[in-house]
């Protein structure tokens, strides 16, 4: 019986995916490298260093550590800037609606992302309160795939990872999920999510019958 459900932030509760998108192209540019929304389903669920290699592996560009650095930061910069400005109304249709019903069953749900960025975003939605735990980017050392993130917020919550639902954009985060044992419900679309156990398009009109495995 599932009695916690685990949340990606980006892509899940919020469509940050955007700002993210803005923001690398942005660098992209700078850097003078083709960079389109399609390469950017890459970046989805991948960490911001790694997101960084993958445009420079785009553009054929090697770069050393320390520029590497410089770039990450200037992009997080940019990317603050979108994300300092969100607003309550940004939520996800059907989100708050389902985090409620899931707290009125007395269910625990968290966030499990790997964003560095996971507090201010949640600060500016007014959502830090409602989370019984949340593990975000700078909790971890082990990017998904790995169940890091979704195994320290099932320990957090004392629940054991069978009983635990994770809801999910990208596919890094399906197979996290999976290697750790718990369900998994994709967010988005259904051809990218397919390893999932199940998959929504969205929370709009989910209640309670979709944690029936
Ligand atoms: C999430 C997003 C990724 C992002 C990563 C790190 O997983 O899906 O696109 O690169 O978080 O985010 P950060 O805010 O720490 O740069
Ligand atoms: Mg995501």
């Amino acid at each position: 019986m599932i009695k916690a459900c685990i949340f990606d932030l980006d892509g899940v509760i919020v469509d940050t995916a955007k700002y993210h998108y803005l923001a690398w192209k942005r660098l992209a540019e700078e850097l003078n490298i083709n960079f389109n929304e399609e390469d950017n389903e890459r970046l989805k669920g991948v960490s911001r260093m790694k997101s960084l290699d993958i445009i420079l592996e785009i553009g054929n560009i090697t770069l050393k550590e320390s520029e590497k650095l410089e770039f990450a930061d200037k992009k997080n910069k940019w990317y603050r800037e979108y994300i300092l400005k969100m607003e309550e109304t940004e939520i996800l249709p059907g989100v708050k609606i389902f985090l409620n019903q899931l707290k009125q069953n007395n269910l625990k749900i968290a966030i499990g992302s790997a964003s560095k960025n996971a507090l201010t975003i949640l600060q500016r939605l007014n959502l830090i309160d409602i989370f019984d735990s949340i593990i975000d980017g700078n909790k971890v050392s082990k990017a998904k795939p790995d169940p890091e993130v979704f195994i320290k917020a099932a320990q957090e919550m004392h629940i054991k990872p069978e009983e635990c639902v994770v809801f999910e954009d990208s596919i890094a985060g399906i197979q996290a999920a999976k290697i750790g044992q718990m369900k998994t419900i994709g967010v988005g679309n259904h051809q990218t999510l397919k390893e999932a156990d199940k998959i929504i398009n969205g929370f709009k009109n989910i209640d309670l019958k979709i944690l029936e495995f």
